[in-house]
């Protein structure tokens, strides 16, 4: 079968930034910061990045490209007749989970892109304050019809976007896209460094205590560093599998790599000094941080702030939001399209429809599961909150654990390397050290972080 390729190298990393840049950096980084204590969370996140972001990356891209495969269909080609493939299966699976609740909050990127346009921040002219803002947000949460009904929008969006192919599909916006938000992150972060208190907002960030570090702060950064660059369920397989065998794999994720952290530092620059500045941060006495409305409530009243050029502003970060969650939720729904094209042979028309349909039925209970008094919980959590922790802290480290081992201990060095250096064409000077990584460090990096969350919740 002909397979979609992308039509340039940019265009791979277009692709697999746009994949990596979403909500996972500007809305769900800050959500994790805020409650992991900040610095120590931020630099235990910056070395997992530093040390396995690269070496895992690369894991997943080889064993997509070498087999040009879905990949499920990769590990069976690899090795066929093995358990391995199961892990294709639960990438697919991870996939509709992540699908099912990050849809909700790109559900709220379009409310909120249509808040903006109505310029619903100020009432008769004039600004409103952060406490209505919060309060508003909160109150839209609780209208569960309107969260599914915008959240099957997206969606519909991201079916749309699949649908039409690979190259074409992705390539084109992200290309353009994506540095913009990067500019406006740049505008707003010099910005918000000159507000009253955003020195508070850098000593939370960048004055690690080190005794908030748990074993549980290490998972949520191991979790938050795999989920931010789509790492360990099969994405990166995926893309993989689009790279030409003439491509340099290493500067392609090294790349990818620094766009995504540096999108979630920046992110987080924009976002802390503002929240402290505007009272939301740190929490008053006996309440808990709310993640949730951070984003939502201190860019807003960020944008309020500048009066004039602020409502333009406010519409153009909203709409890259929302664009960036839909390069997002377009490699996901490419895991499930993929699979179901490749192994099931049903035509791409309606493996986009199925997946997208089996996607929103989950994202149902995610997106109700959030207002007040809901039924839809789980040991005294949100659905929503359940499905982002069992694919964010259990079921990527565990994917990318194995996917390291597959390559480090299965296919091995010679295989390994050969892929890399494309049979030798490419001198690669760190391919021996990236090698070491994934065979030794990965794994037990992962191990002793997962049983160190599992040990101490
Ligand atoms: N990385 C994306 C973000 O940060 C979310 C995402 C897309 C993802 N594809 C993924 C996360 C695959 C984990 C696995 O917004």
């Amino acid at each position: 079968m002909s397979r979609d390729g992308f039509g340039s190298k940019i265009g791979i990393i277009a692709a697999a930034a746009g994949s990596a840049v979403g909500l996972g950096n500007i809305y769900r980084f800050p959500c994790e910061l805020s409650g992991n204590g900040g610095g120590a969370f931020l630099l235990v996140y910056l070395l997992i990045v530093l040390c396995l972001g690269v070496p895992v990356m690369l894991s997943e891209f080889v064993i997509g490209r070498a087999t040009q495969k879905n990949p499920i269909g990769a590990f069976r080609t690899l090795r066929p007749r093995s358990a391995w493939p199961i892990l294709g299966y639960l990438g697919v699976i991870c996939a509709f989970i992540i699908m099912a609740f990050y849809s909700t909050v790109a559900g709220w990127t379009l409310e909120y892109i249509v808040k903006a346009v109505g310029n619903q921040f100020h009432e008769n002219g004039v600004a409103k304050d952060h406490e209505t803002i919060v309060a508003e947000f909160k109150a839209f949460q609780q209208m569960g019809w309107k969260n599914v009904l915008w959240q099957g929008a997206f969606i519909f969006l991201t079916g749309f976007v699949v649908f039409k192919g690979v190259a074409n599909g992705i390539e084109k916006y992200t290309k353009i896209l994506m540095p913009l938000l990067v500019l406006i992150l740049i505008v707003l972060g010099v910005y918000t460094l000159t507000l009253d208190k955003a020195g508070e907002g850098l000593a939370f960030l960048f004055k690690p205590d080190f005794s908030k570090i748990t074993g549980s702060v290490l998972v949520s950064a191991l979790g938050q560093a795999f989920f931010s660059l789509s790492m360990g369920m099969g994405v990166l397989i995926t893309y993989g599998s689009y790279i030409k065998k003439d491509d340099n794999m290493v500067t392609t994720s090294l790349s990818v790599v620094l766009a995504d952290t540096m999108v979630a530092v920046l992110a987080a620059l924009v976002i802390f000094p503002a929240a402290y500045s505007f009272g939301e941060l740190p929490p008053k006495p006996g309440t808990e941080v709310n993640g949730m409305s951070l984003i939502f409530s201190t860019l807003p009243m960020i944008f309020n702030q500048m009066e004039g050029v602020g409502y333009f502003l406010c519409i153009i970060f909203f709409v890259l939001l929302a664009v960036a969650a839909l390069t997002s939720t377009i490699s996901l729904l490419e895991v499930i399209v993929a699979y179901l094209v490749e192994e099931l042979h049903l035509p791409r028309r309606w493996a986009t429809v199925l997946a997208s349909v089996g996607c929103m039925a989950l994202g149902v209970f995610a997106s109700l599961s959030l207002k007040e008094g809901s039924i839809f919980t789980i040991a005294g959590k949100s659905f929503f909150e359940n499905l982002d922790f069992i694919s964010a802290k259990v079921l990527l480290p565990v994917g990318a654990l194995f996917i390291v081992i597959f390559v480090g201990w299965i296919m091995g060095k010679r295989w390994f390397n050969a892929e890399l250096t494309n049979d030798g064409k490419l001198k690669l000077s760190i391919k021996g050290i990236v090698y070491f990584i994934i065979k030794f460090i990965a794994p037990l990096a992962i191990a002793v972080i997962f049983i160190s969350g599992l040990l101490n919740p």
